[in-house]
């Protein structure tokens, strides 16, 4: 993909709908491969992320059939042929590509098989901690060897057994861990309780309850009993919230702008980034049409000047994929944001509390570094930089948004990367530099149906 070349915009009045998203559409092609006959996936994304995770439950022998496709990218609409549990060995090491939530997830089902399976991924994840899912799954019977050059870092081979059901209390707040676990848990024979130190992304429980499966809630402890099998379902991805954030983002910190996002996902686990660009300023709207599973609605947002704000504990696992772009915000805003207690933000994709510092300071913003995250002094001009994405995708797309404000022209490098969670991107950056106000300007093209 060619570098992102972004110059500011005086206006932004737009009406989008995002692509699906991310952390559901993994879930949904694991428990749509899971289930005991044929599922329905609407609105899948189409990322290079979610379609590693797919073609890895092909591989497992949950075969499925392509409804709609967006051109240039892979499926929109899909359906399952679920193997009721009864997964296949596959025939070769399975490719994770860039995703850690792919990882951990599948880590979390092959465990509880009987056979070896072996994963891996590129550079990136190659380097991310795996130990937070191999330790509690060694705890439930599993063998799990870490073959990467860093100790505790993918590729995994994995000796599939029969698990057994754990209490288990995580020492970080992530939803990928708690869903390797739940995962396991499914395959054991009796009761698995995971708790969490904070809120996390509730996806998995949810998701479990619309495949007809009782998963049950007890403050910060989620349990399940082993043996359910997923009834198979038919199920619509809403837009993803974290891809919408971009352009929330771009939006409120432009005063008099006024942006629609159509039928995102607000899921109460994923809407924190309303409630800070509502404590910086802007003006939102939320009207939810459907709550069954996962909760859509259509978003509206007022664009102001923006104050800094301090993100609160509580908030920063609710939030964590938009600290890139909250720090952007931050440094359009008057006044300072403190992010503390995002020490994860270390390993995610790239190191991004680096990497978002050094991107921000190219631009002429005024940042201080933490080993927890960052205080930033907002309201300098930014300036145009060029700058790298260093293969992270949100770091790729908060820099295009930062370039939207800044004098002169911002480039981007190694773009690729957005492939992984927001296919049409660049589309729609485009649509916005060119201040289009109609929103077929937005719509991606899909493939004919086959
Ligand atoms: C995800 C959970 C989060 C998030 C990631 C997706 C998920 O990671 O950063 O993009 O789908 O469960 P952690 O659970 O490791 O914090």
């Amino acid at each position: 993909m060619p570098d992102f070349r972004v110059t500011a915009i005086s206006s932004l009045q737009a009406e989008l709908s995002v692509p699906g998203d991310k952390s559901v559409s993994h879930r949904a092609a694991i428990l749509g491969g899971l289930s005991n006959g044929t599922c329905a996936i609407r609105n899948f994304l189409p990322s290079e992320d979610c379609l590693n995770t797919l073609n890895a439950m092909a591989a497992l022998g949950a075969r499925h059939e392509v409804l709609a496709s967006l051109t240039g990218y892979g499926p929109t609409e899909l359906v399952i042929h679920g193997r009721s549990m009864r997964l296949a060995a596959p025939a070769a090491p399975i490719d994770c590509g860039n995703s850690g939530t792919g990882m951990r997830l599948l880590a979390g089902l092959l465990a509880a098989q009987p056979f070896d399976s072996e994963l891996f991924g590129d550079a990136s994840l190659s380097s991310r901690p795996m130990g937070r899912i191999t330790q509690p799954l060694a705890e439930m019977g599993a063998s799990i060897e870490t073959l990467g050059a860093k100790p505790g870092c993918a590729p995994l081979r994995i000796h599939g057994a029969r698990l057994r059901p754990i209490r288990y209390e995580m020492p970080v707040a992530s939803a990928q861990v708690k869903s390797a676990i739940l995962l396991a848990g499914l395959f054991t024979d009796g009761e698995t309780t995971v708790t969490q130190p904070a809120e996390t992304r509730d996806h998995t429980e949810r998701m479990f309850a619309s495949f007809g499966m009782s998963v049950r809630r007890d403050g910060n402890a989620i349990s399940l009993t082993g043996g359910q099998i997923p009834q198979a379902c038919d199920f619509t991805v809403p837009g993803d919230i974290s891809s919408a954030a971009f352009w929330l983002v771009a939006a409120a910190a432009l005063p008099g702008s006024l942006l629609r996002v159509r039928d995102v996902g607000l899921n109460p686990t994923r809407t924190a980034i309303l409630n800070v660009l509502s404590r910086m300023g802007a003006h939102i709207h939320e009207a939810l049409h459907s709550s069954s599973g996962e909760p859509i609605g259509h978003l509206e947002i007022q664009g102001a000047n923006l104050t800094g704000t301090t993100l609160k504990p509580a908030e920063i696992p609710n939030l964590i994929d938009e600290i890139p772009v909250i720090a952007v915000a931050a440094a359009l805003a008057s006044g300072t944001t403190e992010i503390r207690n995002a020490r994860e933000l270390r390993v995610k994709e790239t190191d991004r509390i680096t990497t978002a510092v050094n991107n921000l300071r190219a631009m002429g913003a005024e940042i201080e570094e933490f080993d927890d995250g960052m205080a930033i002094h907002g309201g300098r001009q930014l300036h145009g930089a060029d700058l790298d994405s260093f293969g992270d995708h949100r770091i790729a797309m908060a820099f295009a948004i930062a370039g939207l404000f800044a004098s002169g022209e911002t480039v981007i490098r190694n773009t690729d990367c957005v492939n992984t969670s927001y296919p049409g991107f660049s589309h729609h950056l485009r649509a916005v530099m060119a201040h289009a106000t109609d929103p077929s300007a937005f719509t991606l093209p899909t493939d004919p149906q086959p």
